[in-house]
């Protein structure tokens, strides 16, 4: 991979400071999760974020909520109803998963991987509190590394093979054009063939051109491109193309969520129009 792809990837570590603070503000994270900076962009940025909402419908919280809820619902039934034991959140941020459900099923082993400094930043943020252990682990990673400590396979090398696996990606793949992010889907399918049943679950916004707030949401991924200094292309144009998509990139089944339909399971406020985000449930 091209130096300039994988410098240019760990600008985007910046926004996860400030999505950390939104899952604190409701209530998904302890106040352990907060950081300066996650306050600071929040203040700044309400209120153009206000604007959205009551300008043009476009509620910028909501639909993070929708995803991370989706997210957790689909994680909660493949432990609930499939008995997977174990986790790895991959571009893990400062969100509060691993910690939420570590604590909630104490067989679960959870490992949270990001970029070498976030990595760092969560591992110490994680055993200040006394959270880690055997259980819960920090890991380096980096999607797009082919070589070397920080590659998929080392990271998925420290796993049970015989055991059933959840791999989670959140609010990572609209940074990177499709091609790229497609790659990875590819040498990630290949890493969960290597188990007896494997589900990897992310959330995408598609490229959703005949939605009614379709230049709203163009607006606001311009700025959130803009604040991160890179791009947010949004990902193929309907549901059956993320199915094809995923399919190509060697996942044999493919579920696609639309959280708006299930606000009120998500126990969120309901939805006034159609979804903007997706959540992929696909297994190999
Ligand atoms: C928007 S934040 C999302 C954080 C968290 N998942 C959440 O939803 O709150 C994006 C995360 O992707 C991580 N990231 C960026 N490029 C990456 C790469 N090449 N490999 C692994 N993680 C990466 C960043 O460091 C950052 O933590």
């Amino acid at each position: 991979m091209p130096e300039r792809v994988r410098a240019s990837s760990a600008h985007i570590s910046p926004s996860a400071h400030y999505t950390g603070y939104v899952w604190y503000r409701h209530q998904l994270a302890d106040a352990a999760f907060i950081t300066g900076f996650g306050r600071f962009v929040h203040a700044v940025l309400s209120p153009v974020t206000w604007a959205a909402r009551v300008g043009f419908g476009l509620d910028l919280e909501q639909l993070l909520l929708q995803r991370h809820l989706q997210i957790d619902a689909r994680l909660t039934a493949a432990i609930e109803q499939e008995g997977v034991c174990q986790v790895v959140e991959i571009a893990c941020g400062l969100s509060p998963r691993g910690r939420r459900f570590t604590a909630r099923y104490p067989q679960l082993r959870y490992i949270e991987a990001d970029l070498p400094m976030m990595a760092a930043r969560k591992r110490l943020l994680l055993g200040r509190e006394g959270w880690l252990g055997d259980q819960h682990q920090v890991r380096a990673v980096d999607i797009f590394a082919t070589e070397g400590k920080q590659r998929l396979g080392a990271l998925f090398a420290e796993l049970d093979h015989s055991k059933s696996v959840v791999v989670i990606t959140e609010g990572l793949v609209n940074y990177f054009e499709l091609a790229l992010i497609e790659s990875f889907w590819t040498r990630l399918a290949e890493q969960l063939r290597e188990f007896p049943r494997a589900i990897y679950l992310t959330e995408l916004y598609p490229d959703l051109r005949e939605h009614p707030r379709y230049r709203q949401l163009r607006w606001g991924v311009e700025l959130v491109g803009r604040l991160t200094r890179g791009n947010y292309p949004l990902h193929y144009r309907n549901d059956q193309a993320i199915v094809q998509g995923f399919k190509q990139c060697g996942f044999s089944q493919v579920t696609v969520f639309d959280p708006s339909r299930a606000s009120q399971a998500l126990g969120l406020a309901p939805s006034r129009g159609a979804g903007l985000v997706r959540v992929i449930e696909a297994s190999v």
